[in-house]
């Protein structure tokens, strides 16, 4: 039977990646976008052969959330932060994510967080860059395990799988990955870096071999990744917003009496 795969942020980088690797598969597609322009080509021709069904909407609009939902067999939640300002655009939707599944008796989740986010993932980082790690995710970071404790707490029912991914950079497949429930694998050269292509894969693994239920799962990877030029609209796009941030919170700063 073909297993039918919904995938929020599905013009994202991992989300278009879920959509080609899933469709691939010989699965069904169904994937939320706010805006269906982005999709790639190759993505637009699935959907004219009926195998990729695109739902526009914004993942905390109910009505479309919940035509995603109930025509689907697993939800991959593959939103993320465009900033990194105070919000809680995850946690709404990991909210309304879970009344939805539950009232279309759809049980399985596969959430991405962000090791970083964690103290656990951050020990992986080198000492001296630890704080502008941190830094940099503060706000996203913050929103980011506030849903995690939504489907945390949601009950047994909630087939849910937290997946915990280092920095991860625009880089080919390795086929590399190494995974460990509940704890950062070390990587003997110390790195801390991922792909988006593998931890796809990952994901998909994943729902089709129903593991690391009720888990986070920590990814990591031997090999040396270093970003490469794909990487660097996003970087730079993430350093002028936390610099931003950080003038901001400068301003607010109450001045000496
Ligand atoms: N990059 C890293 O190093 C890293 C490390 C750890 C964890 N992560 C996490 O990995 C996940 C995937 O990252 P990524 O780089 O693939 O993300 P991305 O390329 O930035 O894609 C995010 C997707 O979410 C969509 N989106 C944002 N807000 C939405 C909303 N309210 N409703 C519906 N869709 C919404 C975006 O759509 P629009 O086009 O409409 O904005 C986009 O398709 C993110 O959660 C990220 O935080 C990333």
């Amino acid at each position: 039977m073909t297993t039918v795969l919904g995938v929020l942020g599905a013009t994202g980088v991992t989300g278009s990646l879920l959509v080609q690797y899933g469709l691939e598969r010989e699965h069904q597609v169904v994937g939320l976008a706010r805006f269906p322009w982005k999709l790639p080509g190759d993505h637009l021709d699935a959907i004219s052969s009926g195998k990729l069904r695109i739902v526009k909407g914004d993942a905390r609009d109910e009505a479309a959330l919940e035509e995603v939902v109930k025509s689907t067999d697993v939800i991959f939640e593959a939103t993320g932060h465009n900033h990194n300002r105070p919000g809680t655009m995850r946690e709404d939707i990991a909210k309304l994510l879970v009344k939805l599944m539950r009232k279309h008796g759809k049980k399985r989740l596969l959430y991405i967080s962000a090791a970083f986010a964690h103290e656990e993932g951050l020990v992986v980082v080198p000492q001296r860059m630890r704080g502008m790690v941190a830094f940099m995710s503060d706000n996203k970071g913050a929103d980011v395990l506030k849903a995690e404790e939504v489907y945390r707490a949601a009950g047994s029912w909630l087939e849910w799988t937290v997946i915990q991914p280092p920095r991860i950079v625009q880089k080919p497949l390795t086929e590399d990955l190494i995974t460990k429930a509940g704890k950062f694998p070390q990587a003997q050269n110390g790195s801390f870096t991922i792909t988006f292509a593998d931890m796809a894969l990952m994901m998909l693994d994943t729902a089709a071999n129903g593991t690391f239920i009720h888990q986070d799962v920590y990814l990591n990877c031997p090999s040396k990744l270093s970003p490469g030029l794909k990487d660097i609209p996003k970087f730079a796009d993430m350093m002028i917003t936390n610099l931003g941030n950080a003038l901001r919170r400068c301003k607010r700063r109450p001045s000496a009496p």
